[in-house]
């Protein structure tokens, strides 16, 4: 099934944070500690640019894996629409007229150009190229001379299916028909559903296109033992590494304090600030990270190149509810602006060093009992790639 049908509004009473996982925090920020991992574990670091082992990641994890493309807060209307590279492939999101969500690849029934591009409201879908006209649906409405094509069933002509699943709100795709991105997802569903994905707006874009592997642009992204060092003159002002973590599957989340004083915990918990002052980041296997702050919400979107030592990162800063003005508009502008300098200027350099390092001939990374979410990533990776 590609298709789905308009999904609830979530209750807007609960929390930010899983108030559960805010007391281990609070525990971890109290004592001064983090959540370890039991061992060391390392990796050999031909895993980053082995070319044949990149070749069967792209086809395993990546055509037949399940892709967190955005929020459904997208498409809040019918007959809206988004676009996407996901991987490389072109997809298509509409909402139709009845509110029904479906995904495409975006690629025309005819020859194969882009239907679509941007995001934005449309009831037909118009190719560039020779002009066929297709609906929310996909299906072909428009097909100009159309007795040239008569010998072909026209419900044949249709756009190309994917299947779609919304997670509570968050638009989870597959690149092929055998991906089912609701079981894919399974695990982690539950803990989704306060997140209210389905009123997320996007406020804006940016694409990095990075010289290191895909899996170094994900690690950069599950561990704060390097906060203090790469980012002393910026994060480490507010962050400290009195992490909490679970898994859920091949999915994970992790949490850690954010301008967060412990005093400020001594109170009752019914009076304790909220959101809290924390940021979750959640894993989707293989590639997307949310970085869920109290008031964003920042896709991360990590994609292989077409090398091993190739790699794309499309960062969406998104507002957690419609934004209401433009003072609104300017703040979340500017926590993009952060993340970027942050990312950018500090975490992606410093990736590309580590990439070099393993064309280097470095025998092996090394991820330390501080770094239990990067463990946990490499160990559901490495099943992945076997199990298939
Ligand atoms: S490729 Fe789309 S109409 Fe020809
Ligand atoms: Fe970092």
């Amino acid at each position: 099934m590609s298709a789905i049908a308009p999904s609830a509004s979530a209750t807007s009473a609960q929390p930010r944070f899983p108030l559960d996982l805010t007391r281990r925090m609070v525990e971890r920020l109290r004592s001064g500690t983090t959540d370890t991992a039991e061992h060391a574990m390392t990796e050999p670091a031909s895993v980053f640019t082995d070319p044949v082992l990149h070749a069967r990641e792209r086809e395993v994890l990546f055509r037949h894996g399940a892709h967190v493309v955005g929020f459904e807060g997208e498409l809040p209307l019918p007959n809206t629409y988004i676009t996407k590279e996901v991987a490389g492939v072109p997809v298509l999101v509409t909402r139709d007229g009845d509110g029904v969500l479906h995904a495409f690849l975006n690629a025309c029934a005819h020859r194969g150009a882009q239907v679509a591009e941007g995001c934005g409201d449309a009831r037909r879908f118009t190719c560039p190229y020779h002009a066929w006209v297709f609906d929310g649906q996909g299906s072909l409405v428009g097909q100009p001379e159309s007795w040239a094509f008569v010998d072909l069933d026209r419900s044949t002509l249709s756009l190309q299916p994917l299947p779609l699943a919304s997670i509570h709100g968050l638009l989870v795709v597959g690149l092929s028909a055998d991906v089912d991105p609701a079981a894919a997802f399974a695990p982690i569903a539950d803990e989704l559903e306060p997140y209210g994905y389905q009123h997320h707006e996007i406020v804006t874009t940016e694409t990095y296109h990075l010289r290191c592997n895909w899996k170094i642009s994900v690690d950069v992204n599950l561990e704060a033992y390097h906060v203090k060092f790469l980012h002393r003159d910026s994060l480490s002002h507010f962050v400290t590494n009195n992490a909490v973590h679970d898994t859920f599957g091949r999915h994970a989340r992790w949490a850690f304090p954010t301008f967060a004083d412990p005093t400020l915990f001594d109170a009752p918990e019914t009076e304790w600030p909220e959101p809290a002052p924390m940021t979750l980041v959640h894993m989707f296997f293989p590639s997307c990270v949310i970085l869920e702050t109290p008031t964003s919400a920042q896709l991360l979107r990590i994609y292989p190149g077409a090398s091993p030592g190739e790699s794309t990162v499309e960062i969406t800063e998104a507002s957690l509810r419609p934004i209401a003005s433009e003072a609104e508009r300017d703040a979340r502008r500017q926590g993009a602006g952060f993340t970027a300098k942050l990312l950018g200027g500090e975490d992606f350099p410093v990736a590309e060093q580590c990439q070099r390092g393993a064309e280097a001939g470095l025998e092996r990374f090394v991820f330390g009992t501080v770094e239990p979410m990067v463990q946990h990533w490499h160990t559901q990776w490495r099943e992945a790639v076997a199990d298939s």
